[in-house]
Order: C-alpha cells, then sequence, then structure tokens
C-alpha cells in the first residue's frame, strides 16, 4: 500500500434510497470539499450496487462511525446490497426523505447530489450538505493502511 495508506480518512457508511430500494456502503474516501456552502465529497466504485442506485437519485446520506462501530464497517463493506438487505440487523431510522440513518453514531450529514466527476474506476458525487447532526463529540472511526483504527 505504501505512501497512499498514509492518507487517513473517517469512516462512513454512505445510505441511499432510489424508489425505496434501501443501501448502504461503507465508504472511507470522503472529504469535505467547499465551506460555502459546505459540500462532501464521496467516491464510490463504478462496480458498486451503491453507484447504481446513486445514479437513480440525486440525495445521499453520510453516517459518522464511532470506534464501536467496527463491526458495521466491515459488515455493510463487505456485501453487495444486491443481494442482502444490508439494514435487516441494524439499529436505523428513516429521514423525512427516506434516507437511513444508523443509529448511535458520531454524525449524520443528508447531501444532494450537485455535481459528479468521472475518477478513473470511481464516479466522485459531490453533496451540498442539507441537514448536519453533531451526535457525539469523540473521534470518530478512522481507515488507513488497510486498517480501522
Ligand atoms: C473500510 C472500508 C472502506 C471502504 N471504502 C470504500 C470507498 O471509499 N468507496 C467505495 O466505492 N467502496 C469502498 N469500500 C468497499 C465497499 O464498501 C464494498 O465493496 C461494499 O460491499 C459495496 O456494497 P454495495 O455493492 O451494496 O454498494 C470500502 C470497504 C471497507 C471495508
Amino acid at each position: 500500500m505504501g505512501a497512499l495508506g498514509k492518507i487517513y480518512n473517517a469512516t462512513s457508511i454512505v445510505t441511499m434510497n432510489s424508489n425505496g430500494k434501501i443501501n448502504g456502503i461503507t465508504v472511507a474516501w470522503i472529504t469535505r470539499v467547499s465551506i460555502k456552502p459546505p459540500m462532501i465529497a464521496i467516491s464510490i466504485g463504478k462496480e458498486r450496487y451503491s453507484h447504481k442506485l446513486l445514479e437513480e437519485t440525486d440525495k445521499f446520506g453520510i453516517c459518522i462511525l464511532s470506534k464501536e462501530q467496527m463491526e458495521i464497517a466491515r459488515y455493510f463493506g463487505s456485501r453487495s446490497g444486491e443481494k442482502y438487505n444490508k439494514f435487516e440487523n441494524v439499529n436505523y431510522e428513516l429521514t423525512e426523505n427516506g434516507i437511513p440513518k444508523i443509529k448511535n453514531i458520531v454524525a449524520f450529514f443528508e447531501c444532494k447530489i450537485v455535481n459528479k466527476a468521472d475518477a478513473g474506476d470511481h464516479t466522485i458525487y459531490i453533496g451540498k450538505v442539507e441537514k448536519e447532526e453533531l451526535l457525539k463529540t469523540e473521534i470518530p472511526l478512522l481507515y488507513g493502511e488497510h486498517k480501522l483504527i
């Protein structure tokens, strides 16, 4: 992994609802990209089921996980929502817009997709933050060098 592994990020579950089909995907490639208005970019592999759903909708949620939620990161990051309802065994609620929000997370954002960019085997979705909630003050679950810490 080398040098690229030194880029550490917060670990999130990006969630979406396309015409009633809900899904969530573990995403570590997430960053702030604008202050005014607040915007966040997420990078999603083109082969992911979540990519297909994001192409069908204009909103997504970002659940920033706590260090106690490593298993949730592994769970949402190791199977596809095409075959599983990943929310079956997870505590969550739906926002007014029907976006899944996992319980006990550190922070939550709801974003509207305002732009996207092609990035090799991924697509970068740029979301304008429409709702933000700080739920815990602790340092979130991080990902770098192939490890969750
Ligand atoms: C810690 C971790 C971080 C990940 N980060 C990303 C990411 O930033 N972008 C991405 O497309 N996939 C990422 N993945 C892989 C997806 O979460 C994984 O392929 C998932 O099963 C796709 O689910 P889906 O097919 O339901 O969309 C990550 C996986 C793990 C375990």
